[in-house]
């Protein structure tokens, strides 16, 4: 419905005429309240609308309007759309009971810009204390809302970054778990695959030797069976060399180590001179065996060409070198030579004298070991004998 405009001039005209009133009866407090710079407000709720009746100029400074826009205004013209109804509603219900009210609202200035205010409403009652005026101030305190908001979304922001870290961090745990489960896996399956192994090893060991044993007693069986004395040495060198090599085996796969692919070179040398030197009758040790390794580990093919080789040249030294029962010693040595590894046999015998004899295997087979290392073999046997291979430390591929 359209206001009638008889009506609104004669509402317009009596609200100018209290404010004139007003402003003639403030005397000395109209004064100070226009000279303040808190912003100020008055209406009056005697009339329909509870219309303003008086602005300070603090007041149209903070909101921008003129007194013309501002007089006969609803107070409630100044919330924007982002006021909160709940504000509104607990200004009018202070109105309706006739008490103070204190609250922080959210305004609008003409500009649009937003202003917030900590604003205060009271009721201002006559003489007879009937309720003729609101009296509202307001502060502004825009400033420190827009602090408050910008130290709230850094906040939020902080907050949102801390979670994501931790987020992150949690991921990161969970797969460092997970890893850790993996491995911890597949360490145990490797354990378990390393003990069967070892128990194969040991197995298939155990089956060369009975299989070595088994041709050594036909061999010997051969020997029984015929009588020439030639090919009874030929056999008898054979069914010694099985037996070195039996033992060779026998010595890799007593090792402690739980590596079976590597051989510590230093105790399988002092182990193999220990057995040779217990092919000497014990009531005539003449000759010395010994043997001087710097640290050195090698695989299992390397590690039995090199105990070949040596047990080639021991036996040789022992049945060679000291002939008439003389004294003597032989030394087994195992070094670093730079980027290579000498291996070297030596006794103090009578060196080797004479040519070859026909059909003679030992220096062939330590020729062919010697060959199978990669290496180079040197033989000295002026006045005493020195088998030496020098041979690549690392694996050729
Ligand atoms: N350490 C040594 N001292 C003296 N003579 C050796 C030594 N090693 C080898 N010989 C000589 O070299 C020869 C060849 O050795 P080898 O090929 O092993 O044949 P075998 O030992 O069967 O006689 C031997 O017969 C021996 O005369
Ligand atoms: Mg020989």
């Amino acid at each position: 419905m359209r206001p009638d405009p008889i009506l609104a001039d004669t509402l317009q005209s009596r609200a100018e005429e209290r404010v004139s009133a007003f402003q003639r009866g403030g005397g000395p407090f109209v004064a100070a309240v226009e000279a303040t710079r808190m912003p100020m407000v008055v209406t009056d709720p005697t009339v329909t609308g509870n219309p303003i009746v008086y602005v300070n100029q603090s007041f149209i400074d903070l909101f921008g309007y003129s007194h013309e826009e501002v007089m006969g205004q609803n107070y409630f013209f100044l919330t924007g759309p982002d006021t909160d109804p709940e504000v509104e509603r607990l200004i009018r219900a202070a109105m309706i009971v006739d008490e103070p009210l204190n609250l922080e609202v959210q305004l609008r200035a003409k500009s649009g810009r937003e202003v917030w205010v900590a604003q205060f409403v009271s009721p201002v009652h006559d003489n007879q204390g009937c309720l003729i005026q609101h009296f509202a101030s307001f502060w502004d305190i825009t400033r420190r809302v827009r602090a408050e908001r910008r130290t709230q979304r850094l906040n939020e922001v902080l907050e949102s970054r801390v979670r994501e870290r931790t987020h992150e961090l949690q991921k990161e745990l969970d797969r460092r778990h997970a890893l850790e489960g993996v491995l911890t896996e597949s360490i145990r399956e490797k354990d378990k695959l390393l003990s069967q192994r070892r128990v194969l090893l040991h197995e298939v060991n155990h089956r060369a030797k009975n299989s070595i044993a088994m041709a050594i007693s036909m061999l010997r069986l051969q020997i029984a069976r015929q009588g020439d004395p030639n090919v009874s040495e030929a056999l008898e060198n054979a069914i010694q060399r099985l037996d070195h090599l039996a033992r060779i085996h026998e010595l890799l796969y007593r090792q402690d180590s739980n590596d079976v692919q590597s051989v510590d070179m230093a105790a399988y040398l002092t182990e193999l001179c220990r057995n040779f030197g217990h092919l000497q009758s014990p009531d005539d040790l003449r000759i010395e065996l010994m043997s001087d390794a710097d640290d050195i580990t090698l695989d299992v093919d390397r590690a039995i060409n090199v105990a070949l080789i040596t047990g080639e040249a021991i036996t040789n030294a022992l049945k060679h070198a000291f002939p008439d029962k003389r004294r003597g010693a032989v030394r087994v040595g195992l070094h670093h030579e730079g980027e290579d590894v000498l291996l070297s046999i030596e006794d103090n015998g009578v060196g080797i004298t004479g040519p070859r004899r026909p059909g003679s295997m030992g220096m062939r087979l330590i020729e062919g070991m010697a060959r199978s290392l990669n290496g180079t073999l040197t033989i000295e046997g002026d006045r005493r004998t020195r088998i030496a291979v020098r041979f690549p430390a690392a694996i050729r591929s």
